[in-house]
């Protein structure tokens, strides 16, 4: 089942890096990512995402933004359209990651907005679900990605291409991975939602597995049947870590 999906192992810088960084990031991946039998993407601050793509060009990697508006263009100080992104040279765009959801108020129905919206431009959403400690604490894991699940995919065309990341909130940035058994149990369980809305086609979605991914935890999450790539956000600010994921993951 899985040898049918191609994984993919996807760098959020989220709000870090400079051009000199990402110039000696990009001189180190650009070769790397021609070698492996994987998709890599990377999904810079929106400011730099022509100089990334620019960057990239030649090569597999794939460029995403972080966010969008759901607008084309018009009165909406400081946001970017799907528009903008794909006049930058990006095919791929997160939406609702956890930080936009908990720092800046999003919520599901504006996620599937965004997602829409991006996918009628020709862009591929990245849908970002999860739950928070005190909903895993709580014994609500489950119904939380249910809800997470059909709000998101609301607005969404059915389509083999999009991808869902599972980032449980109290495992980013916190050094805490959850246990590829929960991870797995999670995502399968997302796949199963997806099923009952998408049909067959949840087979062909991509799902992967974001918060404190690291060289040394990668393989056994990515031994699971279920688990498809990794959303990496801390480790992925260095090239070197960054490969090492990927390595291992691929090689496990
Ligand atoms: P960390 O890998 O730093 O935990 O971040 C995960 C994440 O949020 C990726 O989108």
């Amino acid at each position: 089942m899985k040898n049918r999906r191609k994984e993919i192992y996807a760098a959020n810088w989220k709000m870090n890096l400079d051009s000199g960084d990402i110039r000696g990031f990009m001189e180190r991946i650009v070769p790397y990512a021609g070698t492996v039998d994987a998709e890599v993407m990377i999904f810079p601050p929106a400011v730099y995402l022509s100089s990334v793509a620019e960057q990239a060009a030649g090569s597999p990697i794939g460029v995403g933004a972080q966010n969008m508006f759901w607008e084309r263009n018009g009165a909406y100080t400081g946001e970017i359209s799907a528009l903008m992104i794909k006049d930058c040279g990006a095919g791929y765009v997160l939406c609702g990651h956890s930080e936009r959801r908990h720092f800046f108020g999003e919520s599901a129905e504006m996620v599937t907005r965004k997602a829409g919206a991006a996918q009628d431009e020709g862009l591929i959403p990245m849908i970002c679900v999860g739950e928070t400690l005190e909903e895993r604490e709580q014994g609500e894991t489950l119904e939380v990605l249910h809800k997470d699940i059909y709000c998101s995919l609301s607005d969404v065309k059915p389509d083999k291409r999009v991808i869902i990341a599972y980032e449980p909130v109290w495992a980013i940035g916190t050094g805490l991975t959850a246990t590829p058994e929960d991870a797995e149990t999670a995502i399968a369980y997302i796949r199963d939602q997806v099923r009952e809305l998408w049909g067959d086609l949840a087979d062909a979605i991509r799902i992967l597995y974001g918060g404190s991914v690291k060289p040394g935890n990668i393989a056994e999450l990515m031994a699971c049947p279920n688990i498809d790539g990794a959303l990496v956000g801390g480790a992925s600010l260095h090239a070197d870590s960054f490969i090492d994921i990927i390595q291992n993951g691929v090689n496990r």
